[in-house]
């Protein structure tokens, strides 16, 4: 079956091959400094990696660009979550028993500019998922504690709600971009919900553009975004 309309999604190849290979020229040219840097209260005793310098770099600029343009472009990304603001991605690396213990990630965040509500998180792996052993991003959800560890160029965005962790990188190197999102749609449930009937709306709409069925779909979407979202 494939993957269903909900709040945790995988979605794969969200970067191209062209997109992977610039990033690849790009990474080697970019300063990393200690994530702790970055990390407050009870996170900061658990975050064991490397990040991308905070002082401004053209490679990580770019790096940043194109991730963000990817996740901003994607049309899933839209349907599923409904972007107000992305902040712009921080680059991460864990080499040699690097880790990030169990933590929730900031419920406000602000990158200079802009302060967001984050009620959304997003890893896009970097690395080939075979170079390195752990590393996995484990979320724990209603069924239990997941691991991802996704192909180069894979993202997962999940909930903010939710405790996660980065298991230890015991060999190789694990580069990934993380970011985190403001929705129009603050309630996790109500987001699914949306997104749920959206998919149902267009695969009516497909079929049956003119059928009062897909016109009352459209209608009941509309309102239910009118309803819930906060502009
Ligand atoms: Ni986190």
């Amino acid at each position: 079956m494939q993957q269903l309309p909900s709040s945790l999604l995988v979605l794969p190849s969200v970067l191209s091959e062209a997109a992977l290979s610039e990033i690849d020229v790009l990474l080697p040219q970019i300063p990393f400094e200690d994530g702790k840097n970055t990390a407050s209260g009870a996170a900061r005793e658990v975050k064991h990696n490397q990040q991308a310098s905070r002082t401004p770099n053209a490679a990580k600029q770019r790096v940043q660009e194109i991730v963000f343009a990817a996740l901003a472009q994607h049309p899933v990304v839209k349907m599923a979550f409904m972007p107000k603001a992305i902040l712009p991605p921080v680059i991460s690396r864990y080499s040699n028993g690097n880790t990030y213990g169990w933590h929730t990630d900031s419920p406000i965040m602000s990158d200079g500019g802009q302060t967001i509500r984050v009620d959304l998180s997003a890893t896009l792996f970097l690395s080939q998922p075979e170079t390195y052993t752990g590393g996995e991003l484990v979320i724990h959800t209603p069924t239990g504690f997941v691991p991802f560890k996704g192909k180069k160029g894979d993202v997962v965005i999940y909930p903010t709600t939710r405790l996660h962790c980065v298991n230890p990188v015991t060999e190789g190197e694990r580069v990934a971009a993380v970011t985190w999102m403001q929705s129009f749609i603050k309630d996790t449930g109500q987001r699914e919900l949306i997104f749920q009937l959206k998919s149902v709306e267009e695969s009516v709409g497909s079929r049956d553009p003119l059928s009062t069925e897909h016109l009352l779909l459209q209608q009941v979407y509309a309102n239910l975004v009118r309803m819930w979202s906060e502009v």
